[in-house]
């Protein structure tokens, strides 16, 4: 298994490609299922969650191919993926598949829209809280599916296909509005999604629809209305770029210190992390090429935040910038609204000399003058990042053990990082 190796206290300075959203991408790559015409998606991240998308579509009988690189494209150019699901052979969504990423439960809505059927498994148990599928499940129902639970999968049906109705979220939630929206695109008759998730990456997905022949108005506010089209054709479509890498290389920048340019970011899509940032000390810059971050000399302030559904301060930045608050002059709160269990980074950062005490939804970081490498693990996505950006401005060495979790989301991340200076590398097992 893979570790990575940071040696901590290099400034940071230089250029940050920003990637295609991970967020984005899948349930761009799912809508696919969506029409026997072909999917073209650009600006494609190269992550391990996408390849084993790629496989578990391909198992329901999508085809897709990577396009060469074409004159002109750079060398960090996002790839260009031709998605075709013309013939669906298989409806059944397998447990051996669906436990290794719980965004592949999405296939549910837009097989069972185009199918009349499917039959997925439950994700299962998750590192960072329980996270039912009960409110996807709901909003199907609401458009006309019969759906059981049957030996750990949900079995759903809609032999005359979906129909247009009400769907009320009780909770925002970004994977239920992919399944209403990709549920409703083809359904007979409108359909109104009320407490929508406005997140960027819905708003991409919507625009895709939209661009196959969807009616979809209001992505990006609480209340979308579609109206139901009875098929969609193939399209070309760009994923928007990764308002989380951004905000990761951000920290990254404030932690280390330095002058980075993330390029391609845009600032819109991450307004309340940005904002945290400069009030933490750092320059924020939005610039033609990209979003530019600084942080020369000024000493790193405490700032509070609380997760919230977007635009709020986002949950899966929440990790990198309790690593930042490691290093503030000073006590900072951290609250976690969406998520029960996503504290578990707390424990590996204490081992690298931060102090942070938990009180209930809330972590309590009190901020240290200096941090000391030490071998740490990584438990999640964000949560494994976070460790990097500690072991930044870390005295010393640090090892993450389990990067795996980091490959799911970062795309060549020690690359990157070293571009602008840090030590860092990737050491392979027995290496
Ligand atoms: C997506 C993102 C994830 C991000 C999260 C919140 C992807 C691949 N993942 O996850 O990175 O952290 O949004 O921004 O895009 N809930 C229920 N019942 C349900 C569904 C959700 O109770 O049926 C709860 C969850 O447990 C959580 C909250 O609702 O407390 C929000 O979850 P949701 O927005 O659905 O997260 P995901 O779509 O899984």
């Amino acid at each position: 298994m893979d570790r990575i190796r940071i040696v901590g206290g290099a400034r940071l300075a230089g250029v940050i490609p920003i990637s295609g959203a991970k967020n984005a991408a899948l349930p761009l790559m799912i809508a696919s299922l969506l029409t026997p015409e072909t999917l073209t998606l650009e600006n494609m991240p190269r992550l391990a969650d996408v390849r084993l998308l790629n496989r578990i579509l391909g198992n329901h009988g999508v085809d897709h191919a990577v396009e060469g690189k074409r004159p002109g494209d750079g060398p960090h150019v996002g790839e260009r993926v031709h998605y075709s699901a013309r013939r669906i052979v298989d409806t059944t969504a397998p447990y051996e598949l669906v436990s290794k990423m719980r965004a592949s439960f999405w296939v549910l809505a837009p097989l069972l829209a185009r199918m009349g059927q499917a039959r997925v498994s439950l994700p299962g148990g998750c590192a960072i809280g329980t996270r039912p599928v009960d409110f996807l499940i709901t909003a199907l129902e609401s458009l006309g599916a019969r759906i059981d639970i049957e030996s750990g999968y949900v079995v759903a049906s809609a032999r005359e296909g979906l129909r247009g109705g009400l769907i009320d979220f009780p909770k925002v939630t970004v994977g239920g509005t992919h399944t209403a929206l990709m549920g409703a695109a083809m359904a007979r008759g409108d359909t109104t999604i009320r407490n929508a998730a406005c997140e960027p990456e819905v708003v991409d997905l919507a625009h895709c629809l939209m661009a196959m022949g969807a009616k979809i108005s209001g992505a990006g506010t609480p209340t979308i209305e579609v109206q139901g089209v009875t098929s969609l054709h193939g399209a070309r479509h760009s994923v928007l770029p990764d308002r989380i890498e951004t905000g990761t290389y951000a920290m990254a920048a404030a932690m280390a210190g330095g002058d980075v340019l993330l390029q391609g970011a845009r600032a819109d899509l991450l307004r309340s992390a940005l904002d945290a940032l400069e009030r933490a000390g750092a320059q924020v810059s939005s610039e033609a090429e990209g979003v530019r971050v600084r942080r020369d000399g000024c000493p790193i302030r405490p700032v509070d935040v609380r997760t919230d559904p977007f635009p709020g301060f986002p949950t899966d930045l929440q990790a990198q910038f309790m690593a930042l608050m490691t290093r503030a002059e000073g006590v900072s709160r951290i609250t976690e609204t969406i998520f029960e269990n996503r504290f578990m980074h707390v424990q590996e950062l204490a081992r690298l000399g931060a102090r942070i005490r938990l009180e209930g939804d809330t972590a309590i970081v009190e901020g240290r003058p200096q941090l000391k490498g030490a071998p740490v693990m990584a438990t999640d996505l964000r949560a494994s990042v976070s460790l990097v950006i500690a072991a930044l401005a870390a005295e010393g060495e640090t090892m993450v053990h389990r990067v795996y979790h980091l490959d799911r989301g970062f795309e060549r991340l020690e690359e990157k990082l070293r571009a602008c200076g840090a030590q860092v590398e990737r050491v392979s097992e027995g290496g």
